[in-house]
Order: C-alpha cells, then structure tokens, then sequence
C-alpha cells in the first residue's frame, strides 16, 4: 500500500492519524485560532484603523460610519462582519470601540445558552458600549429571538408568571452597537440580517499586503528580517494574517534554534518552511492528503462533502468553513452541484499526473 492507500485505510477504519507532529502541522494553516494565537495577538493585534493594512473599500466604508457618528455624537449602526476565519472580523471590532472610544463587552454565539444569560450582558451596557458576539450564526433560535427588539428600539421583553397570569414587562436598554462576526453569513436568519445597517465582508489577503503584515509584526516582535523573507512567509500563508503572524513566529523558532544568525533572510525561511511541510502555495501534508485522495479514490470527483469528510475524518463545519475556502479561491477545487471537484491545476501543482481520465470528461460534459 502507499502512503495515501494506508492513510485511508487508517481512517475509513476510525483512526486518527497517531502522528504528533502530523497534528502540529496540521495546525499551523487552519485558520482557526490557537491559544497561542490569543496570545500573542494581544501584541501583534492592530488597535487602530491607520494599523489596519488592506481591504481598503471596508477601511474607507468604515472611516466615513465612524466619524458620521462621531459628529452627530452617536452610536454607530449595529454592523455584521463576514468572512473566513483569521482575516480581521475580531481586530475590527475591536478597532471601532477604540476609535469611537466605547466599552467593548465580547461574547459568542455558543456562549449564550440562554436567554437569561443575554438579559445580563444587555442590561449591563451602558450608552454607546459595543456587544460584539463572535460566531454570530451559532446563537440559539430563542436567544436570537430575544435579540431582535434589543437590537431594533433597545428594548427587551421580559415574561413574568406563568399560564393565565403570564404577562410581559418591557424593559429599556442603554443605546448600544452590536456588531457581530460570522464565518457564514448564509446561515444567518434573514430577520436578523435584516436589523445590521451595516455589511462589511472580509476577503483573502493580497501577497504584498501580508508581506506588510508580516514585517509590522516582525517590528513588534524585534525580530529583524529581510525583504524577501517576508515576501516568501506571505506567499504561503493562504491569504490570512492569523496563519501569516503563525509561520512568522515558527520561522523565528527555527532561526533561533537552527541558525547562528540574527536575521531572517528568504534562504532561511524557505528551509523553515519547508521543515513544516507547507509548500509554496501554502499547503501542508493534509491538504495535499485532500487534493491526493479525491484525485485517487474519487477520480477527481465530484464528491459530496460529508462523503470527503468521513474520509478525512473531519467536521464537515471544520471542512466548509476552514479548508475549503483556500482551496477553492486557489481554483484547486471547484464547488458544483454535485459536490466538490479537483481541477487540473491542484494536480499540477501537487506534480500529478493532469490529465482526466476519459471518464472525467464524459462526467464534466454534464455540467
Ligand atoms: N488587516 C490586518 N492588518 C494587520 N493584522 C491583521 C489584519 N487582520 C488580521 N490581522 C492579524 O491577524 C490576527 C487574526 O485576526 P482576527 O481579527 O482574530 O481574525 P478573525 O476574527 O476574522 O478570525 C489578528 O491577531 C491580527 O494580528
Ligand atoms: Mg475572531
């Protein structure tokens, strides 16, 4: 069996990959946040809009409903941050509450498991203090529910007694801003939706802004790094700050315990990187495990995605919302109705064979 084969075989059969070090790579692309990353973002994280590099037409939008509000003495409108994870849905609300110069209370959807528990959180705000609720999607039907009048005159409404005494007080609030953070904003209930004046979506990162990303967090870290270093570490950090920050502090690790030398230069850091299994488009061993096993046991697809992430042994949220983004802005694999596909430019990168069987093509004739 090759490696693919047995990788398979080990997950179809329910185990996990029992590699430590295939876990630790694993790590360094998702994009989801580490306990380290909470960290040092404390550091690394922007507290200004004038720190906040790239995703320019969000910035100027941003600029203009800060300082509207800011003359008419104000809060801002409740605003709704969307986007894969790692692109900045955090830093900016944060960013608001310190350029409108509020209270930040932050919270998430999956921590309000009840009711009660909103009622406390809104009750404490005071005039103009910003709820910011992570993961905004996740927010149980009833809590989500009792949002609403929050959100649309600040009021809430309290049931008192039960049965034929049952009655309803409502209750004032405190203007506030809510602004929420969603990886999938499809999945947000339209009612909801509807009560944010404000839309901002967050797209993958250009190379030469992470470049600039990376060296801002070099400077605060004291690190000192070449130019090209930094333009090589963007390169492979798929679009995202959180992952771009990540490979600068393993590449710092590596230059410390590998090297004698106090800067980080490309030559360097390629080695690092390569030391860590990501390639030069950003891929690491698992989603090169991805590409390869739909291109050998689906014959390029397409594949459903609970179908892909039985095999993979992964969450299909974990698959949707964090993997697949990437990969299908790279074009490596393509959405279609009957499921994800891999394109001939995944293969050629992966320096597979790229031609499509016969088969394959008789199969993409029916798009
Ligand atoms: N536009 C940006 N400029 C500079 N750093 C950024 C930017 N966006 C994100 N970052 C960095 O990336 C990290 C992840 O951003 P975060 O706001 O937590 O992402 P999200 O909430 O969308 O998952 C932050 O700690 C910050 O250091
Ligand atoms: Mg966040």
């Amino acid at each position: 069996m090759d490696d693919v084969r047995k990788q398979r075989h080990k997950l179809a059969v329910g185990q996990q990959s029992s590699d430590p070090s295939d876990k630790e790579k694993r790590r360094l692309v998702l994009s989801q946040e580490t306990e380290e990353d909470q960290v040092m973002s404390l550091s690394l994280r922007p507290s200004q809009l004038k720190e906040f590099v790239g995703q320019k037409d969000l910035v100027e939008n941003l600029k203009v409903a800060l300082q509207a509000a800011r003359q008419r003495k104000e809060s801002i409108e409740h605003m709704l941050f969307s986007g894969p994870p790692g692109l900045g849905k955090t830093t900016l609300a944060y960013i608001v509450s310190h350029e409108m110069n509020t209270r930040i209370t932050v919270t998430s959807g999956p921590a309000i498991e009840r009711a009660g528990d909103l009622i406390g959180i809104l009750t404490n705000l005071e005039k103009g203090d910003i709820l910011f609720i992570d993961e905004i999607h996740r927010l149980s039907k009833t809590v989500e529910e009792f949002l609403y009048p929050a959100m649309e005159n600040f009021q809430i409404d309290f049931v008192v007694d039960k049965g034929p005494y049952a009655r309803t007080i409502k209750f004032n609030l405190k203007p506030f801003t809510l602004i929420g953070a969603t990886t999938r904003s499809g999945l947000l209930a339209s009612p909801l939706r509807d009560r944010f004046g404000i839309f901002y979506h967050l797209d993958f990162y250009e190379p030469e802004e992470l470049s600039l990303i990376v060296k801002n967090s070099a400077k605060k870290l004291n690190l000192a790094i070449d130019e090209n270093a930094a333009e090589e570490i963007a390169q492979r950090s798929r679009g995202t700050p959180r992952i771009a920050n990540r490979l600068l502090r393993r590449v710092r690790d590596y230059v410390q315990v590998k090297t004698s030398q106090a800067k980080i230069t490309k030559e360097v850091a390629v080695k690092a990187l390569e030391t860590l299994g990501i390639d030069t488009a950003g891929l690491d061993d698992a989603d090169r495990r991805l590409l390869k096993i739909m291109h050998e046991y689906y014959k390029g697809g397409p594949v459903g995605v609970e179908t892909l992430a039985a095999t993979l042994n992964e969450e299909v949220d974990t698959i949707v919302d964090v993997i697949e983004p990437f990969l299908l802005k790279t074009g490596f694999l393509k959405r279609t109705a009957r499921g994800r596909q891999l394109a001939d430019i995944a293969l050629k990168h992966l320096g597979m064979n790229g031609a499509s069987s016969p088969k394959d093509k008789s199969q993409k004739e029916l798009f």
